[in-house]
């Protein structure tokens, strides 16, 4: 699959590299190619990944990551909406304080309205980037929480999830994706305290 990525850092960065070692094409939209940290990250990928602008590497996936810090969002996405559209949008994105007014409720459905016709589905936000490349718990695999309108996305989300390691619990739709973005909040709270080695599993008898 052709996996587009805004934003190279520690979310962006570590996924996009697991999924070019298990085959997937990733374009890491950035604003420097050229910059040491870019061509690092790129030296320590054996599958197939290439660095590019942000426009370039939102034409490039069929599948979009943004895994970009909240603040910057709205000015880079009105550059890159329209390349969005009828896409599969995943949202790895945690915005850490109240929307401004002018805001939809949730990171997840501020991406949707800023770009129409996207299929935004939330994944990947409630759990430390430096758990990425193992996520064997003591032989439990934790719970990435996803929700979306489209099931179509949610399908292609829970597989590309899976290939991480991730166990898949879909919440629901948009709507219910403010129950994911707390878990966020929740999780920084503990790992302040105990530690960024921590997951969440949701657990079913
Ligand atoms: N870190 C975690 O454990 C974690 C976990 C779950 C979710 N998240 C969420 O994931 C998102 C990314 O977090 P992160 O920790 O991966 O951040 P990060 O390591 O700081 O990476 C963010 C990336 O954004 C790009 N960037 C920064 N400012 C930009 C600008 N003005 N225009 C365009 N690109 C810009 C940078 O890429 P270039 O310098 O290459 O342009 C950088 O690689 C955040 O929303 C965060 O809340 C993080």
């Amino acid at each position: 699959m052709k996996i587009g990525i805004i934003g190279s850092g520690n979310i962006g960065g570590t996924i996009g590299t697991i999924w070019a070692n298990q085959g997937h094409e990733i374009c890491f939209g950035t604003r420097d190619r050229h910059s040491d940290k870019i061509q690092t990250l790129l030296s320590n990928i054996s599958g197939k990944a290439k660095a590019d602008t942000l426009e370039n590497a939102a034409k490039f996936g069929d599948v979009i990551l943004i895994a970009i810090h909240w603040y910057v969002l709205p000015e880079i996405l009105p550059t890159i909406s329209h390349l969005l559209a009828d896409k599969i949008v995943i949202d790895a994105t945690n915005r850490m304080f109240p929307p401004p007014p002018e805001s939809a409720d949730t990171a997840a459905e501020e991406i949707a309205r800023l770009c129409p016709g996207s299929k935004v589905v939330k994944a990947f936000n409630s759990l430390g980037a430096n758990n990425l490349k193992n996520l064997d718990f003591n032989g439990q695999k934790p719970s990435t929480f996803i929700a979306g309108d489209d099931p179509e996305a949610k399908k292609v989300v829970t597989e590309l999830a899976e290939q991480i390691g991730f166990d898949v619990v879909d919440v629901g739709v948009l709507a219910d994706v403010h129950y994911i973005e707390s878990l966020a909040k929740l999780w920084v709270h503990l790992a302040k305290k105990g530690g960024r080695n921590t997951a969440f599993k949701l657990l079913k008898k």
